[in-house]
């Protein structure tokens, strides 16, 4: 490839911007973690009873990959750059100084670790040991991004202990399941899950990218020192800390999601818990829309992501939207609002750790920062 088509610049403010360079994740190695305090994954019916952990089967790896490639395929054939992380063996033991862990995760979700903010590609913290040298798989590119655009702010955010006290409880997710959902529910409405408030901690899937205005969920892995770090290291940002009708959530881009300027999808069953975000919206006409129903009735096998993938979108540009191809109100919906929809097999994606948005993370988008709220709600 000619040094000039490489040349790389990071600047991404939004969701919806034309897009021109975007990382797309990968399968290989990814792994059904093994017990920590922060999952316990737990399903006998496909092999993995709890207390076992190993990869995925193989051949789940491969239709995956084959749905990475074709999406990536897709998306140079349009002219953008797709770059692509270097999985690790995650099946190996990692440990600090603090704990040891008998495995790692993947490199499917990008958008987990990675959040672009302008020229800014931030690592997050992570919440998770399995998931606490993931950035390695992602090094590579961002050592390269830094090496072609002496613009690009590489940051990372504080690295975590992740000691036992970062967690109220070594066996938390196991009785949370057994939990009705109106006490699983009363965890959201207090905004307290398994992680203590000992350090700060955040996924960067948590974060909505609105421009001026980021929308951050708390979640069972963003908790309020997290926002609280984010909202320092982003000063000239207008952060809103946001929560939806879930028991557990994690990460905000199956639930709360721009399309476009002035529209925003939202999912028609985790809606959302502060009436401040219907008043920010509406004051600087916004619209908010319920998502379609999602074609899937139960989630993928081997997978801790929801059916609710539906709405979990990669925007092309304000006009161009890709949406799972088994999604088809979803398809209908978003085709009614005048956008060009391009269908995507991807549901072999899911048990890897996500959807579209999950399985990109932004390098570069056109366009600058801009203010899209200016008439913001005190306190809010
Ligand atoms: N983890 C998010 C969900 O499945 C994307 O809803």
């Amino acid at each position: 490839m000619a040094e000039t088509e490489l040349k790389t610049k990071v600047c991404s403010w939004n969701e919806w911007d034309p897009l021109r360079h975007v990382i797309v994740g990968v399968a290989t190695g990814t792994m059904v973690q093994a017990p920590e305090p922060a999952v316990q994954r737990n399903w006998p019916e496909y092999g993995f009873p709890y207390g076992t952990h190993g990869p995925l089967p193989q051949e789940m790896t491969d239709k995956a990959n084959e749905q990475l490639d074709n999406f990536a395929a897709m998306l140079q054939k349009r002219g953008i750059r797709v770059d692509r992380p270097i999985p690790l063996d995650f099946s190996q033991e990692v440990r600090t100084p603090d704990w040891i862990q008998k495995s790692m995760f993947g490199a499917m979700p990008p958008r987990d670790l990675l959040l672009t903010v302008g020229n800014e590609i931030l690592e997050a913290t992570m919440s998770v040991r399995s998931r606490w040298f993931e950035y390695l798989a992602y090094r590579p590119l961002l050592e390269q991004y830094f090496r072609e655009d002496p613009a690009f702010r590489w940051q990372a955010a504080p690295k975590p202990r992740l000691t036992d006290e970062s967690y109220w409880k070594t066996e938390f997710w196991l009785e949370f399941d057994r939990l009705t959902e109106e006490e699983q529910m009363a965890h959201t409405l207090r905004r307290q899950w398994n992680l203590t408030e000992k350090e700060p901690l955040f996924d960067a899937a948590d974060v909505g990218r609105f421009g001026k205005d980021l929308f951050v969920q708390q979640s069972t892995v963003t908790n309020a020192g997290g926002i609280s770090w984010l909202r320092r290291h982003f000063p000239e940002h207008r952060i809103h800390v946001v929560t939806f009708h879930e028991p557990a959530p994690m990460h905000i881009d199956a639930t709360f999601v721009p399309l476009r300027p002035g529209l925003a999808l939202s999912n028609r069953k985790r809606v959302p818990l502060q009436q401040e975000l219907h008043d920010l919206f509406e004051a600087n006409d916004w619209e908010i829309i319920p998502c379609a129903e999602p074609a899937h009735d139960t989630k993928a096998r081997l997978s801790f992501c929801s059916v609710w993938l539906s709405m979990n979108t990669l925007v092309l540009d304000p006009k161009t939207i890709c949406v799972e191809e088994q999604e088809t109100a979803q398809m209908e919906q978003l085709s009614k609002l005048g956008f060009e929809v391009i269908p995507v097999p991807f549901w072999d994606v899911s048990a890897f750790g996500g959807g579209l948005h999950c399985a990109t993370a932004d390098v570069y988008r056109d366009g600058a920062l801009q203010d899209y709220f200016p008439k913001q709600i005190p306190g809010f």
